[in-house]
């Protein structure tokens, strides 16, 4: 019986950590897009966006298998950049790839999938990655 009780409060504790560190990650997310609106709409709007993607992307996970000039687990970004010239074809293609993940296109390591980003955000990241060609 105590053991058993001891197991629940042990979940309960657990389970309410993770909800307060979800809560937490998500906020400076809901901060940017506040940012993001309040933006000036100019003509340049790519380059507010670009900005705003390299920002998303310092507060994912990404920077845990990519970096931009070296190849970690994932691709190094300006290889990315090498691949797809960037067009609206391709940032909705790697959006999607970044929200659903999978392998096959650099080699057999998969790329985690991150569902709880809206694809808003996921084309940004494609644009800021889109953007850093060498040449
Ligand atoms: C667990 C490691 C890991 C994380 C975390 C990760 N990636 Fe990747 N990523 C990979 C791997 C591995 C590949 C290569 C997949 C393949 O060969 O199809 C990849 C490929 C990509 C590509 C190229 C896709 C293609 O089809 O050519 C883009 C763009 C990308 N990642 C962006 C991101 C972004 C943005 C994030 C953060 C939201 C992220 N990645 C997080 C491992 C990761």
């Amino acid at each position: 019986m105590k053991k058993a009780s001891l197991l629940f409060f042990s979940l309960v504790i657990c389970c309410a950590t993770n909800y307060y560190s979800i809560s937490q990650t998500k906020k400076p997310a809901a901060k940017s897009k506040a940012k993001s609106s309040a933006a000036p709409a100019k003509s340049s709007s790519s380059k507010a966006e670009i900005e705003q993607g390299k920002n998303l992307i310092s507060k994912s996970d990404c920077l845990a298998c990519h970096q931009v000039q070296v190849k970690v687990v994932g691709p190094a970004y300006s290889a990315v950049a090498e691949k797809y010239p960037s067009t609206e074809a391709n940032i909705a293609k790697l959006s999607e790839k970044i929200i659903k993940g999978g392998s096959g296109v650099w080699g057999p390591i998969p790329m985690s999938p991150h569902p709880t980003i809206p694809v808003a955000d996921a084309k940004k990241m494609a644009k800021y990655i889109l953007s850093l060609k060498s040449k």
